[in-house]
């Protein structure tokens, strides 16, 4: 079955009181239109036909979309239901319309299928939950009997319609075709003086289409965000949903509700994550990782049996097996450290290699450095890769211990096992096996 996903999106959002339009808002670091895009792109031979209107030209921009996708505007914000209108002309012929709001970013790919397949060729099938506090949402209005009959907006509803808690999430699928004959029915005759995509479900029943109501059992999915407090909510439910699942997996969390997943995340069984730990872009965890409370990771790799030390930050970095950052280390951009290197307290290791079983385990700065195996790094040293002009690259071969201390000017080599004296201003390069001393000698003056 062809599904064309209608997103609308056109909405000003001044509840929100932002510049930028609502559906740009962020959740878990990506735009609320975004998430609802990227699910109905998991669906089956999907069309995503999005409705822009405010700021349409930014909000196009700043999505990502297939190639594919049709953009319609809606020049004016009259109503839901003359939004979904602007799509029409794209429909494919025989598809099912599905229509998503930009402002509910939730909703799950397999929630979206069970109400296409609800609808089928001939229904109006619509996402119904319950609210204990319904206060802003659609109220779903049933005969005595059970059947759907209508949606009532709350600017609309009487003090006994209010009292109704099963809402409409606004998510609707009924056959293209169906679609232009309800939304060409209906009128603006309401408090808001909107084409309200809601009244295609009287529509529909006085057009004789069967109306389904797919209740769902879990709310969490379907609340949307016309405010800055419902977007935190939103961005908490998400936190929670995401702890969970991967609590399902076999990883450790020490407190779901102190974690931050802001990106594809992937963290493989054993793995523990301590408090307030943030995850960002695309993020691969190994093994038995442990990773203490602060830490900030951002694309980045890190291999089995890794120990991230607490507030470490990490970005755009890989790290091998059993590698060992932190406290209070900066990793990166463009770090690789290979199995079983240390890097400790206060060290700064950017655009750089660590070699094999190699340790900078305090207040260092290595940048441009392609460092060997088991070379030792000591305290203080600095990698002076910036001239002023350029980025310099330092080599340190294999072996070789750098005193504490130590500035390396680079461009500059040192060499297989050889030793630089601490408190070195290291200016040339330093051939294999030898110590280097570059320091002036120390005289010990008589006191007067
Ligand atoms: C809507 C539903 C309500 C439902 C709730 C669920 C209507 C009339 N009401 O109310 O039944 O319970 O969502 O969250 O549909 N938009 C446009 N053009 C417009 C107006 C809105 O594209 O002219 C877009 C907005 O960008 C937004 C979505 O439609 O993404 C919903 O609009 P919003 O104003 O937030 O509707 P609600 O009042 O929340
Ligand atoms: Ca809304």
């Amino acid at each position: 079955m062809k599904i064309d996903a209608i997103i609308l999106a056109a909405g000003k959002g001044k509840r929100m009181q932002s510049a930028s339009p609502k559906v740009l808002q962020q959740v878990a670091g990506k735009s609320l239109l975004q998430h609802v895009l990227d699910t109905s792109l998991e669906l089956k031979s999907c069309q995503p036909h999005i409705v822009v209107g405010d700021q349409a030209s930014l909000v196009k921009a700043s999505v990502s979309a297939p190639k594919n996708s049709k953009w319609s505007k809606q020049a004016k914000q009259l109503g839901t239901g003359h939004a979904a209108k602007q799509s029409l002309k794209g429909l494919r012929a025989g598809s099912i319309a599905l229509i998503l709001y930009g402002d509910v970013p939730l909703v799950k790919s397999s929630t979206m299928n069970n109400l296409v397949k609800a609808a089928g060729k001939s229904s109006l099938a619509l996402l119904s939950f319950e609210q204990q506090t319904p206060k802003g949402y659609g109220r779903i209005i049933r005969s005595p009997g059970g059947k759907v009959l209508g949606i009532v907006e709350e600017k609309d509803a009487t003090t006994e319609q209010k009292k109704i808690t099963e809402v409409n999430s606004g998510i609707m699928a009924v056959a293209s075709n169906k679609l232009e004959e309800l939304l060409n029915g209906l009128k603006n005759k309401n408090t808001a003086k909107e084409y309200y995509l809601t009244d295609i479900v009287s529509l529909a029943n006085e057009n004789k289409i069967p109306v389904k109501a797919v209740k769902l059992d879990s709310k969490e999915e379907v609340l949307g965000a016309n405010n800055r407090e419902e977007l935190n909510q939103l961005e908490r439910n998400y936190q929670l949903l995401k702890a969970k699942e991967f609590l399902k997996k076999g990883v450790i969390i020490s407190d779901p509700a102190r974690v931050d997943f802001r990106g594809e995340v992937k963290i493989q069984k054993g793995s523990s994550i301590d408090i307030n730990c943030v995850f960002e872009g695309k993020v691969e965890i190994g093994k038995n990782v442990i990773i203490g409370p602060g830490a900030i990771i951002r694309n980045s790799k890190i291999g089995d049996g890794s120990r991230i030390e607490p507030y470490t930050l990490i970005e755009n970095a890989i790290l091998e097996k059993n590698v060992s950052a932190g406290p209070y280390a900066h990793i990166g951009p463009d770090a690789h450290l290979e199995e079983n290197s240390e890097i400790g307290n206060f060290v700064e290791v950017k655009r750089s290699k660590i070699g094999k079983g190699t340790k900078a385990k305090h207040l260092a700065y290595i940048g441009d450095g392609q460092v060997s195996e088991k070379v030792n790094v000591g305290a203080g040293t600095i990698f002076v890769n910036y001239d002023g002009k350029n980025k310099n690259k330092t080599k340190v071969a294999k072996g070789a211990f750098i005193g504490s201390n130590s500035s390396l000017i680079a461009p500059i080599k040192i060499g297989q096992n050889s030793m630089i004296g601490a408190g070195s201003v290291v200016t040339s390069d330093v051939p294999a096996e030898r110590l280097a001393l570059g320091r002036s000698r120390q005289r010990n003056i008589k006191k007067k």
